[in-house]
């Protein structure tokens, strides 16, 4: 029997299906020639432990209820482990090559056990609290527009996304387009995102990539590109240890919440800060509406 290209390990069953004998439920998980109609479904029916469900849970319930209930949690088990291999598959292959300044959102539902975080979904909120539904988006460094696309396309009529890195572009196209959404891959710094156009400008996880005077012109972009009314959103990590980069690709990090102020004031008239302290980071998120013309 030919073995896994991956585990090495040899499949723990093939059509027709192990009658059960010596049979260890977690390995169950690990394999995956599976089909709904396979035989090993029965053995799976036979050996709840796997799914986590107990007799209790199901006593009562009609035969066909149990079994949508045990498969369900069968393959919501089964699909966990092959998202976390597959997370570190793909983040060893993003990351651990060479230099890489984007992060694949992916990895955070892949691999929920170690990439599910609180500042992450915190981002979200803090545009979708301001964004009207058909309301316009411009995102600016959108790398991957994994947030563009969970999030913003169902409230948006319009998104436009600009970034200048191929790889978080390939993404975007392969997994992430939407008929709402428009990615132009080139430099922010050239785009022209025209005037009065948005209801909300964003960049998140991106400013730090840039000098203090490359983010003034950012800001006064963003501003220029706003609607009356209209917010610019975005976050960024916190440095404490202004003697060391977090990466290498940032240029100008801020210390925190005081210095995120002092330079959204250079631009804006009315801004909103807040930190929010994580187990690993601490985050600074910011929005500044544009009050007048
Ligand atoms: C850490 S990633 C954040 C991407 C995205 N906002 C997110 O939340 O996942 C920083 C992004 O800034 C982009 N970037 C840096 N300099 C840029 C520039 N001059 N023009 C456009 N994008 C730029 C990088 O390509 C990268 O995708």
């Amino acid at each position: 029997m030919e073995s896994c290209p991956l585990s090495g390990r040899k499949p723990f069953f093939r059509s027709p299906a192990p009658k059960g004998d010596g049979l260890i439920p977690e390995d169950l998980i690990k394999y995956h020639h599976l089909m709904p109609d396979d035989p090993i479904v029965d053995v799976i029916l036979q050996n709840l432990e796997v799914t986590g469900l107990t007799p209790e849970q199901l006593k009562g319930k009609p035969d066909a209820q149990v079994r949508d209930m045990v498969l369900g949690e069968y393959f919501a088990k089964l699909s966990g482990h092959l998202g976390q291999f597959a997370s570190r598959l793909i983040m060893r292959g993003e990351w651990g090559y060479g230099p890489c300044d984007w992060f694949d959102h992916r990895h955070h539902l892949l691999d929920p056990q170690t990439q599910f975080n609180d500042f992450w979904a915190m981002s979200a909120d803090n545009v979708v609290e301001v964004l009207p539904m058909g309301g316009t988006v411009l995102e600016l460094c959108a790398g991957d527009a994994f947030y563009d696309y969970m999030f913003y396309r169902h409230r948006a009529s319009k998104i436009v996304c600009v970034d200048i890195n191929p790889e978080p572009y390939y993404l975007y196209k392969r997994l992430h387009q939407a008929p709402n959404i428009e990615y132009h891959l080139g430099d922010v710094m050239a785009f022209d995102a025209g005037e009065n156009q948005f209801d909300v400008a964003i960049i998140r996880g991106a400013i730090e990539h840039f000098t203090e005077e490359g983010q003034q012109k950012i800001f006064r972009k963003a501003l220029k590109s706003l609607k009356v009314g209209g917010w610019f959103c975005g976050d960024t990590p916190a440095n404490h240890d202004q003697d060391h980069k977090m990466l290498d690709e940032h240029e100008f990090e801020w210390k925190d919440e005081v210095e995120m102020r002092r330079e959204l004031v250079k631009t804006f008239d009315h801004v909103e800060t807040r930190t929010l302290v994580s187990k690993d980071r601490t985050t600074l998120f910011w929005r500044c509406k544009k009050i007048k013309p």
